[in-house]
């Protein structure tokens, strides 16, 4: 039962030591679902060992493809023609599994795919994805809890401003633009690493692209694409969750593999809070001496703060001195973390977006749940700084996005069971 996958934590230590950071769940799962772009075997390379990458695996392979996973590689051998059925028992536990959609219409002419679950942090609509694909000439529409994307007689390029970049909806966008005839240009599309990432795999099939990682993405549809090898980008939260740790903690982490240029505003705002980043042959080094100083941080697309960066930056404010205020711009269910946040102690109060916090020394221990995965970090590094023992149910959400977290944490001297 999910209720009893528990960590336990007893606070209070520093983190000390190195960590590896694996390759990026936000675009591994989207380079696996652009697969189906291409007939043959395409092979994905720094694939990291999380519950999400099974579900997706498992969603291909629903949909006629053979998926191997081994290590840290993965191949996906994709038929002549895939069925264009993503059942609502697989498309529930994820909401990446939506990225199949794009896919489906540009090569098999139709897609039903059902409305995603995933994690409990907002409403999340599918409306530009539905606008978007209209737009290129698909008929769209949602019936019975599932999005039917029909275009029998293929897709043709088109101009699509987005009303909010969209990282789901430009993907989706994108990987139907690429087989579309014609040219597609997507106004104010999200600029996040992972999206350029999973450009640069489009590109390396044969897709023709341009302007990746600016707001104005241009496309070039192609008749046909080829399988390809790709490297995953690592993981950009799972750094900030380290150096999150780190500063919290007082301690000391160097994250090896980490690209800070991905992070800058997050590791800008950790120095104002007073933590010494440097940066290292292969990543970057966080330490952390004193208390941290409490510090204001707005919620927003890429560059901005990351939104999956907000447990950890109001569970670090809970903590600092002074008082801070942050604010969620992206996601407006974001704060229901705060609730288990107050179990330990924390001092926030929410108006709307904003969430105002009052540092204290220390949070007292107590039993907690992860709602979501970002949230269940938040919760294990909040329970790090916390006077006592921690009980956070619910581990299976950090699971989705963390390999390996608590053997992780034990082996930068964190007090952490997985039970
Ligand atoms: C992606 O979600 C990530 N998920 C999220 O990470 C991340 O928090 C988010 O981007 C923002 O960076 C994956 O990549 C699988 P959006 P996505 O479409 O694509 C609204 C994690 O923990 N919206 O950019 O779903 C939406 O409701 C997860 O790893 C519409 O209104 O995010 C939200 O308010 C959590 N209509 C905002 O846009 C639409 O059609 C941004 O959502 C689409 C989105």
């Amino acid at each position: 039962m999910a209720q009893l996958d528990r960590f336990r934590v007893i606070g209070g230590t520093q983190l000390r030591g190195e960590v590896s950071v694996s390759g990026a769940k936000n675009s591994v799962l989207k380079l696996m679902a652009a697969s189906l772009l291409a007939v043959g075997k395409t092979t994905i390379k720094n694939v990291p060992d999380i519950a999400d990458v099974g579900i997706m695996a498992d969603l291909l392979t629903r949909l006629g493809c053979t998926v191997n996973h081994t290590g840290d590689l993965l191949t996906i051998d994709v038929p002549q023609e895939p069925l264009h059925r993503a059942d609502y028992d697989l498309v529930r536990k994820m909401r990446a599994s939506i990225n199949v959609l794009g896919p489906l219409v540009a090569r098999v002419g139709a897609a039903d795919v059902a409305l995603p679950g995933g994690d409990a942090i907002g409403s999340r609509g599918l409306d530009f994805h539905i606008k978007g694909l209209e737009a290129l000439g698909a008929k769209a529409h949602i019936e019975h809890g599932y999005v039917i994307a029909e275009a029998p007689h293929g897709l043709t390029g088109a101009e699509v401003s987005l009303d909010f970049p969209s990282v789901g909806a430009t993907e989706n966008i994108m990987t139907a633009a690429v087989l579309a005839k014609g040219r597609t240009i997507i106004d104010n599309a999200a600029r996040e690493p992972d999206l350029v990432d999973l450009g640069a795999f489009l590109i390396s099939m044969g897709a023709k692209i341009e302007g990746l990682g600016s707001p104005t993405i241009v496309i070039e549809g192609v008749s046909e694409l080829k399988p390809t090898e790709h490297t995953t980008l690592p993981d950009r939260i799972i750094t900030g969750t380290w150096a999150f740790a780190a500063a919290m903690t007082r301690g000391d982490i160097t994250i090896h593999g980490a690209r800070a240029d991905h992070l800058e505003v997050p590791l800008e705002k950790l120095a104002s809070a007073g933590a010494i980043i440097t940066s290292t042959s292969d990543g970057v080094r966080v330490r952390m001496d004193a208390r941290p100083q409490a510090i204001d941080v707005a919620t927003l697309p890429y560059p901005g703060f990351p939104t999956d960066l907000l447990p950890m930056v109001i569970a670090l404010n809970a903590i600092a001195e002074g008082n801070a205020l942050v604010t969620e711009n992206v996601f407006e269910a974001r704060f229901m973390f705060v609730n288990e946040l107050a179990r330990l102690g924390a001092q926030v109060s929410v108006d709307g977006h904003h969430a105002s916090i009052h540092g204290i020394e220390e949070l007292s221990g107590a039993p907690v749940e992860a709602t979501d995965i970002r949230a269940g970090a938040g919760l294990v590094l909040a329970a790090l700084v916390s006077d006592g023992e921690t009980t956070i149910d619910g581990a299976f959400h950090v699971d989705r996005g963390y390999p390996n977290f608590a053997e992780q944490l034990v082996s930068l001297g964190a007090k952490v069971t997985r039970e």
